[in-house]
Order: structure tokens, then C-alpha cells, then sequence
């Protein structure tokens, strides 16, 4: 095994709260290591033109509560080509980079696996999305932020939905995944949570607010992939029930940017930390997670296998949300 002296990092795909915390935490590890940090910019895309920057922790340590990425993020269609690979692994052999570490979701992850067939350096991922929909990880970095954020918005939306006695049905990000959904949902005493794991859950959305009377509110949150979707589900309440009163908000990128919470700056510190302590230990292509609260390391393969919302969580809407 070649020794590691210099680490390349990125981060890709949608950006995440706890991002920099990572970024941090993987600085200072490569330091105490006296190791080098070159940060790719721009995901993948950065790989691919070599376009870097060398970081060091003393300007990462000042970042650690933001939003965002100090390091820029892109969904990078060029590197879904042959040549877009060929390319980045060119420019990681120019730059004498030995080890490469990843921080990103679900298509960072299938990029580093098409990757690693054709190129031999290490390389370990980082969990970052607000979705929380890879395996091998309890909590993805930013899915505690995201849910506090959409709690928080939900909140105010009930206010005035209360005022009026609306119907509201609210948007949260998620992808294919209703985790956001689901902890939004049920932290806000949601009336009911349409999750894209739960195939028929909207009929009995649909008894509700067909006996929906006008005398409170009733709080829909949606999750935005859901089979029925926030406009598809207000024209059918409205068809069981042409006089209410129904108001649709989608809470969009408001959930991906603001400080991350306490949780994800500590997820952060600590993934960022344990990737580089991983690689130094001669582990290659996996991600470093928490399972159970205890550090983790899985196969890329396992990790973009589909990550729906567990049993449990699921038997609590059966209980709470619809
Ligand atoms: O994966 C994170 C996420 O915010 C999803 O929840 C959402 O579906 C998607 O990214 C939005 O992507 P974009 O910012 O490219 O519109």
C-alpha cells in the first residue's frame, strides 16, 4: 500500500448543513498527520478542470457553524461520462494526490463506485445530504439541520393556517425519501404525512378532509416524492369537498441553507475526522457513518442501496400522521 502524504477533498451534489464541519474535521486530522489538503471545488466538476485550493483547518475552524460549503458543490453531468472520469483521475495523478475523499449524497456515491473501476486510489465518502436517504449511516450530515428548519417554518405556517381554519399542505424536500417528512411531521402535530413510503396513505387524507368542517386547521405535510404530490392532493380534497379553504407551500431550498444544528456540526467533526483516520489505516471505498452512535464504515455498494424510512417510524403514522 502506498504511503498517504497528500489528501484530496470535495464536496458534491446538493449542498448540506455540517458540510464545513466536516471539511474541518478532515483538515485538522490531515494536519496532526502532517499530511497535505487540497480542496477540489465544485464537486466533481473540480476533479475534472483541477481546479484546487489548499485548505488548512485555521479558516475551515472559523466556518464550522455555517450552511453551505466553503468549498462550492455542482451535480456534475461530465463526470457520469467515461471521459469525464478518465479525465479527473489524470488530474489526480498531476497533482500527486494518493487518497480522495468525498462529502455528498446518493449521486456522489454512485459517481465514486463507477470511479473506483477504473482508478486504484483510496477513496472514502463522507454522508452529506438533508435527505437521509443512504444506507449505512443513522443521520446524514444536514438532515438535522433540514428538519429543524422545516419545523421551525411549519410552525409559523400553523399559526395563520389556525387563524383561518385552513387547510394547508406542506411541501418538504426528501427526494424519494420521507424521512424529512416524516420528523417534520410528527414534531409539528401534523392532522396527516403523505411519505413516499407509504403507498396508500392518502386515502384516508382524503376521508379526513372530505369531513373537514372549517372549525380548526388541518396540516398536511407532503413529502415532495410522494405518488400524489401537493397539487395533484389539493385538487382531489377540493373535489371531495369544494368549499374549503386550502392553501399549498412548498418550502423548497430554505430547508438546505442556514447554520447547522449543534447535532450536525458534531456529525461533521466527526466524520470528517474519522474518513481521514480510516484512509491512514488502509481502508478504501467506503463511507463513514454512525450506527447505533458508533462509528461505522461501509462498502459504496451498500451504501446507495435504497434507504426508506424504517418500520418502526412508519408504524408511528399509522398512530400520528394520517
Ligand atoms: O438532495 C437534496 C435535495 O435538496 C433534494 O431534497 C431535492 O429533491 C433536490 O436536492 C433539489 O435539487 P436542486 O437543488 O438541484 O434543485
Amino acid at each position: 500500500m502506498k504511503t498517504i502524504k497528500h489528501i484530496g477533498v470535495f464536496t458534491s451534489g446538493g449542498d448540506s448543513p455540517g458540510m464545513n464541519a466536516a471539511l474541518h474535521g478532515v483538515a485538522k486530522t490531515a494536519e496532526m498527520n502532517n499530511l497535505r489538503l487540497s480542496g477540489f471545488k465544485k464537486g466533481y466538476e473540480g476533479l475534472i478542470d483541477g481546479d484546487l485550493v489548499q485548505l488548512d483547518s485555521s479558516q475551515l475552524k472559523k466556518n464550522v457553524h455555517r450552511g453551505g460549503t466553503l468549498l462550492k458543490t455542482a451535480r456534475s453531468k461530465r463526470f457520469l461520462t467515461l471521459e469525464g472520469r478518465q479525465r479527473a483521475m489524470q488530474i489526480l495523478e498531476m497533482n500527486k494526490v494518493d487518497a480522495l475523499i468525498a462529502i455528498g449524497g446518493d449521486g456522489t456515491f454512485k459517481g465514486l463506485l463507477a470511479f473506483s473501476e477504473i482508478c486504484d486510489l483510496p477513496f472514502l465518502g463522507i454522508p452529506g445530504t438533508i435527505d437521509n436517504d443512504l444506507a449505512g449511516t443513522d443521520f446524514t450530515l444536514g438532515f438535522d439541520s433540514a428538519v429543524n428548519t422545516a419545523i421551525e417554518n411549519i410552525d409559523k405556517i400553523r399559526d395563520t393556517a389556525e387563524s383561518h381554519n385552513r387547510i394547508f399542505l406542506i411541501e418538504v424536500m426528501g427526494r424519494d425519501c420521507g424521512y424529512i417528512a416524516i420528523h417534520s411531521g410528527l414534531g409539528t402535530g401534523a392532522d396527516a404525512i403523505l411519505i413516499p413510503e407509504s403507498g396508500h396513505d392518502f386515502i384516508q387524507l382524503l376521508e379526513k378532509a372530505g369531513s373537514y368542517d372549517r372549525e380548526e386547521a388541518f396540516v398536511v405535510i407532503v413529502s415532495e416524492g410522494d405518488e400524489l404530490g401537493v397539487e395533484p392532493a389539493a385538487k382531489k380534497i377540493k373535489e371531495i369537498n369544494p368549499e374549503v379553504d386550502l392553501r399549498i407551500a412548498k418550502l423548497g431550498h430554505v430547508q438546505r441553507g442556514g447554520n447547522a444544528s449543534a447535532f450536525d456540526r458534531m456529525l461533521g467533526i466527526r466524520l470528517g475526522t474519522a474518513a481521514v483516520e480510516a484512509l491512514l489505516h488502509g481502508r478504501k471505498n467506503v463511507m463513514a457513518g454512525i450506527l447505533n452512535n458508533q462509528l461505522s464504515l461501509t462498502p459504496f455498494d451498500q451504501v446507495v442501496k435504497e434507504h426508506q424510512v424504517n418500520d418502526e417510524l412508519r408504524s408511528l403514522l399509522k398512530i400520528f400522521g394520517s
